[in-house]
């Protein structure tokens, strides 16, 4: 048999299909089982399910090609981000985004108000903010680009400035995906994404990751992991390394989708702004540019409508999915704000699109359906 491939130096949009795979041998299996055991017999590396199996070491494999470090997988991306922070001593200060997903800000204004640890919101796209920030912080947790504002952080300057500072320094890569940036090689310490997204595309689970180079702080998340006991189930970790071989083709097609939808809304006196860093016009386009492999497949946009008219407008389409997540294979868009732990700094006629991978001209007759259906002029 031929010999084996070096992952490392291939591109993404092969990593995605070649990673993670059993090793080659005569009638071995092109993909790893699913591994339902609880136990394993004694004297192995494992030793027990709480600790790893042979599905999640294929799909940690796979992220870890992707994102250049070693990887974990949990149960979701919440236990993910949890396990980030509970790595922190009491009291540490940390700097994170004043209006990021709207999960991870309750999670740290808690966090906060239990005086667990003490936290600095801030507008992580203001660099100026996020830098007079740093001095005295143990953590700069950063998204980028932010949900559901889709600012973009200038993460070349920022993870520098926290890792001169003495900082860890956590990514949430989740929106923009490895595709369009590796936030390990600009120096991250801490890579996570909600695997529920992208990755694994289908909107049919829930998952999270950490990715790290440094061994002894992927040692002290295994531990967290191990103990606090967010464990994935090994069915779902298969199904996402299953989505994670049409990763890189359906978000170019989601990408594409985006840019094209986001122009002609831009062009819409129906619309009263609309976000996505692909948009020349777009605030954040240069920075995107300066850095990032493209603008990935979310447009948030406002709508000139009451918030009763853009909650008909979500309902009304037939194609487009009025429901909350993002990343999957079918379109899906929803009125942020319904959420009440949203930012306020969110507007009220905000609509988050998660762009898919339909035919575009289908995605924009479903947009004038729904505008029409909510009387929007
Ligand atoms: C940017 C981002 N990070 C983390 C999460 C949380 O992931 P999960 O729902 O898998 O726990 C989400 C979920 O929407 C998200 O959008």
């Amino acid at each position: 048999m031929s010999g084996e491939v070096d992952l490392s130096k291939l591109t993404t949009e092969t990593q995605v299909v070649a990673a993670g795979r059993p090793a080659k041998q005569p009638d071995g299996a092109l993909n790893p089982p699913i591994a339902l055991n609880s136990t394993f017999h004694e004297g192995g590396p494992i030793g027990y399910g709480r600790y790893g199996n042979e599905t999640w070491s294929a799909l940690e494999d796979a992220i870890s090609i992707l994102e250049g470090g070693k990887s974990l997988i949990f149960s979701s991306g919440m236990a993910a981000i949890s396990s980030v922070f509970s790595l922190l001593p009491d009291g540490a200060v940390v700097v994170a985004a004043n209006n990021g997903y709207q999960g991870t800000t309750t999670l740290l204004q808690k966090l906060h108000e239990s005086k667990r640890l003490e936290v600095r919101f801030v507008n992580l796209a203001n660099t100026d903010e996020t830098l007079s920030a740093i001095p005295g912080a143990q953590m700069l947790y950063l998204e980028s680009p932010i949900n559901p504002l889709l600012e973009v952080v200038d993460l070349p300057t920022v993870i520098r400035a926290g890792k001169a500072a003495g900082c860890g320094v956590a990514v949430d890569n989740t929106l923009a995906t490895p595709l369009l940036q590796k936030p390990l090689t600009l120096g991250a310490d801490i890579v996570i994404h909600s695997v529920t997204k992208y990755l694994s595309g289908h909107s049919d689970l829930i998952l999270g990751s950490l990715s790290t180079t440094d061994p002894e702080l992927y040692a002290r998340l295994e531990q967290s992991r191990r103990f606090g006991g967010a464990i994935a189930g090994p069915f779902e970790v298969w199904i996402a390394l299953r989505g994670i071989r049409t990763f890189a083709i359906r978000m170019q097609r989601s990408q594409e989708n985006a840019l094209e939808l986001a122009t002609r809304l831009s062009k819409d006196g129906r619309i009263t702004k609309v976000r996505y860093p692909g948009l020349p016009t777009d605030p954040y386009n240069l920075i995107a540019k300066s850095f990032m492999k493209g603008f990935g497949a979310m447009i948030s946009f406002d709508v000139k409508g009451t918030v009763d008219q853009v909650d008909l407008m979500c309902n009304s389409s037939r194609l487009i999915t009025n429901a909350t997540s993002l990343g999957g294979v079918e379109s899906i868009w929803e009125r942020r704000r319904r959420w009440a732990t949203e930012s306020k700094l969110v507007p009220e006629n905000l609509v988050r699109f998660s762009v898919g991978i339909e035919n575009v001209d289908d995605l924009w007759a479903d947009i004038e359906h729904a505008f029409t259906a909510a009387k929007i002029k």
